[in-house]
């Protein structure tokens, strides 16, 4: 969507993943949803380094209002858990250089049974939320049909608009639509929102993450095309810093996030996350291809027998990334190969290993060796001279 925002992929934090619909303040007032978990993450992001990398995003997510509209029929926060309501808990996050996304649901209920907003209630909805000063607004699709998501999807990215607030805008339509065309509609999609949904929700388990690179790398020729500057597919969350990746899992997940130009929205304790998790989420270089001005979404360009997968995403100043990933699960893979078996041409290129920060320089006719841990990654940053055979990449025919 050309609104001007979300040029770059939106980075911050997303309350579904970790907290689901945990609305019991009494024995859990720590991680039930209440404008307290927003303000403890707020203070995390700003406190603790994350905004100046660029997650700046707070979203709430389902289960965060009222059960009934209030009489003039608009949404209102819980009172309970929401007491400051949401406009000040807007203010809160605009005072630390932050940003505030909510959620809401094209049915008549969001998926955890609250109230939705249906096409007649659009209107109303998105003023209420400009009115609030909200950021960006996820639009859910549990309890409707096709039809109405057909009307609904297009109408709330107008109404939207018409607010005249930026508001960034999050369309979970096409996973309710299976995903691919013919059903999905990715150039109308790139019009109406900045990003979408495309698939099933992310749990806590490395099965989870691994199915939805599949998904994702296996549907690439239909995904690489949609994606651009303010329009991006988004896989879901980063679940590293919970309970279910490995420090080797959890640099595959931020990797493939980095090279599927996805949103990086975090699901989890910002107060209580381990080092090692923050050094992953905070790794500059991977975020600063992840945030590539390009916006050129990467892809697989090998499977090995060997369980070894090779991906790479072209980046600003003739740089690129590649990943290296292994399926293995039994040790660390030695994995044999030449710039120029992965296609760069002839030339000396600069090698930045992202998560050991070591340098190197390689000819393309080097043969080198990465080792690759089980479900782990090795994940380079490659600033070269920049001649693609364009037979192997037809979306990006690069000469010079
Ligand atoms: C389904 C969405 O895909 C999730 O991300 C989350 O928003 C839940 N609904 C909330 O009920």
């Amino acid at each position: 969507l050309d609104n001007g925002l979300m040029r770059t992929p939106p980075m911050g934090w997303l309350a579904w993943e970790r907290y689901r619909c945990d609305i019991d303040c009494d024995s859990d007032p720590k991680n039930c949803i209440s404008e307290n978990l927003f303000m403890d993450m707020a203070d995390r992001l700003s406190e603790d380094g994350w905004r100046e990398l660029g997650y700046v995003y707070v979203n709430i997510d389902d289960c965060w209002s009222s059960k009934e509209r209030d009489n003039q029929g608009r949404l209102q926060p819980d009172p309970k858990r929401f007491p400051g309501g949401i406009k000040k808990l807007a203010r809160y996050l605009h005072d630390r250089g932050l940003k505030l996304g909510i959620y809401g649901d094209m049915g008549t209920y969001t998926c955890g049974g609250y109230p939705g907003t249906p096409v007649e209630k659009i209107e109303i909805d998105a003023q209420t939320f400009a009115e609030w000063e909200v950021d960006m607004f996820k639009y859910d699709g549990c309890y409707s049909n096709a039809t109405e998501q057909e009307q609904g999807y297009p109408l709330m990215s107008k109404a939207l608009n018409a607010t005249g607030r930026p508001i960034g805008y999050s369309c979970s339509w096409p996973a309710y639509q299976g995903g691919l065309p013919p059903k999905v509609n990715y150039t109308q999609l790139g019009e109406i929102c900045n990003l979408w949904r495309n698939y099933g929700d992310i749990q806590d388990s490395w099965d989870s993450v691994l199915n939805i690179i599949d998904w994702f790398f296996d549907n690439q020729d239909v995904l690489i095309p949609a994606a651009a500057p303010g329009r991006w597919n988004d896989p879901d969350m980063l679940i590293i810093g919970d309970f279910g990746l490995s420090m080797d899992q959890s640099r595959s997940q931020m990797a493939l996030w980095a090279i599927m130009a996805a949103p990086l929205f975090m699901s989890n304790d910002l107060r209580t996350v381990s080092s090692g998790a923050r050094n992953i989420l905070q790794n500059k270089m991977a975020i600063s291809i992840n945030q590539d001005p390009m916006g050129i979404q990467g892809r697989r360009i090998l499977k090995e027998k060997s369980g070894i997968e090779v991906f790479w995403r072209p980046l600003s100043n003739n740089a690129s990334a590649l990943v290296f990933f292994s399926r293995r699960t039994d040790m660390p893979y030695r994995y044999h190969t030449s710039l120029a078996k992965l296609n760069y041409t002839t030339g000396s290129y600069k090698i930045f290993d992202v998560f050991t920060d070591k340098a190197t320089t390689l000819k393309d006719a080097t043969e080198f060796v990465v080792s690759v841990n089980p479900t782990g990654v090795v994940m380079w940053y490659v600033s070269a001279p920049f001649h693609f055979k364009s037979s192997f990449f037809p979306p990006y025919v690069l000469t010079s």
